[in-house]
């Protein structure tokens, strides 16, 4: 069958340009033996990375058909079928010819990382990045003992999904956070730091995780897009261990530590209170702990305000009792697990910091300035801010001058 190549070519300092070329090939011909090929018998500038043609190197990763995927992994037949199918799918076309009589398959280099010719990237980045983690066992631990280090298969096992990535870059060329995050240390480097936190050998869990919960270039950078896990070539899906991370993370500190563990522990608390959120308690818990937090809420509930999105009630949802027992027999599993491996640890890590107790039902709001905004709830409290902002147009002071900030 023939098939045309619509290749993406790009010389240093000019513009990317797609060039074609058709290959006779048989459907179980990988992409990269296609690119062997088109090199070989066409074309001897076509620049591209392989090694070792057998999925374990990871150097073939590239877009396909505008995802990035490993050429030495995919072949004709497979890539052909799923355009086939999005074709179908769209009910523009039945088969995947886009107007020529002939299928076609574009390649491209990854995304997120500058090129340097056609379809090679410069990795610099997502190897500084891997390095930003620390991905070494701790030193201390690389003083080898008298034996070797014992380990039970099933602290061995919590190694092997993570251990399987053979650093190719698709999923940080896909990655939607690296894209506008320069300082996102991307999906890679946060699945190998989970092998670190896993690893019953490292002895720097506190400071790792202290670490990777930073700004928004850790975990909390991750904007769950699912991209990662879809398309890594060995299923290491990188979002299921920053979510393992932040679970970690979570069990160790309390909603005081930061903002964003704030966000997630007043979720889980109002959904279990109300089967979801009630968005006139979410801002204020989440924020309302100081002034400036409470302040920085006021253009918003203003604007919620002016544009009737201010709930004035709240009506629990008729599930409630459900939710509350699915999210309790979620973090029973969890933290039963948790002991489970402190258990079988042979070397215990650590010690664990206390964990926040479970709030009782309806819990006692957990700030100051949170417990008055409810206590006068909330639709009050916007009402103020309304009139204090009415005294602001009128005298022209505005209320860091009343609070004598300036
Ligand atoms: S996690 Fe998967 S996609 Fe990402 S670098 Fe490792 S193997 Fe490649
Ligand atoms: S899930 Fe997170 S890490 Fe994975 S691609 Fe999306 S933003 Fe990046
Ligand atoms: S050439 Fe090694 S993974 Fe493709």
């Amino acid at each position: 069958m023939q098939v045309i190549f619509k290749i993406l070519r790009q010389q240093p300092n000019s513009a990317p340009r797609i060039q074609n070329y058709t290959l006779d090939v048989e459907p179980g011909n990988t992409i990269l033996e296609c690119l062997n090929r088109i090199k070989w018998e066409q074309d001897g500038s076509l620049a591209f990375r392989k090694n070792c043609r057998n999925t374990i190197c990871g150097s073939c990763s590239m877009r396909i058909n505008g995802r990035s995927a490993l050429a030495c992994k995919e072949n004709v037949g497979s890539e052909l079928a799923k355009l086939a199918e999005i074709s179908a799918a769209a009910t523009q076309l039945v088969t995947a010819t886009g107007g020529n009589s002939l299928p076609e398959i574009t390649v491209a280099p990854m995304g997120n990382m500058p090129v340097i010719k056609d379809l090679v990237v410069d990795m610099q980045k997502f190897w500084d990045n891997l390095e930003a983690v620390e991905p070494y066992v701790s030193t201390k631990a690389r003083q080898i003992p008298e034996r070797e280090f014992l380990q039970l298969p099933a602290e061995r096992e919590k190694l092997d999904q993570t251990g399987n990535c053979i650093l190719c870059g698709a999923c940080y060329s896909e990655c939607n956070a690296t894209a506008v995050n320069p300082d996102f240390v991307g999906p890679h480097a946060l699945a190998k730091a989970y092998r670190m936190v896993a690893d019953s050998r490292d002895d720097q869990t506190a400071g790792r995780l202290e670490k990777y919960q930073q700004g928004t270039q850790g975990v909390w950078g991750c904007t769950r897009c699912y991209e990662c896990n879809t398309v890594c070539p060995m299923e290491v899906a990188p979002m299921d261990q920053i979510g393992k991370i932040k679970q970690e993370i979570l069990h160790r500190q309390d909603a005081t530590a930061s903002r964003s563990i704030r966000h997630r522990k007043v979720l889980i608390d109002l959904v279990k209170q109300g089967g979801w959120i009630d968005e006139r308690k979410f801002g204020l818990q989440v924020v309302g702990n100081s002034w400036q937090g409470l302040i920085s809420l006021l253009p918003l509930g203003v604007k919620m305000l002016q544009r009737g999105k201010f709930p004035p009630d709240f009506e629990p949802s008729a599930g409630t009792t459900e939710t509350r027992s699915l999210i309790e027999a979620v973090q029973k599993l969890e933290s039963s697990s948790r002991v489970q491996t402190t258990v079988m640890t042979a070397e215990p890590k650590p010690p664990v910091e206390p964990v926040t107790s479970e709030p009782t039902y309806p819990p006692t709001p957990a700030f100051g300035w949170t417990a008055y905004a409810e206590l006068i709830n909330g639709r009050f409290a916007m009402l103020g801010l309304v009139l204090l902002l009415t005294l602001e147009f009128f005298t022209h002071q505005d209320f860091f001058t009343w609070l004598g900030w300036r």
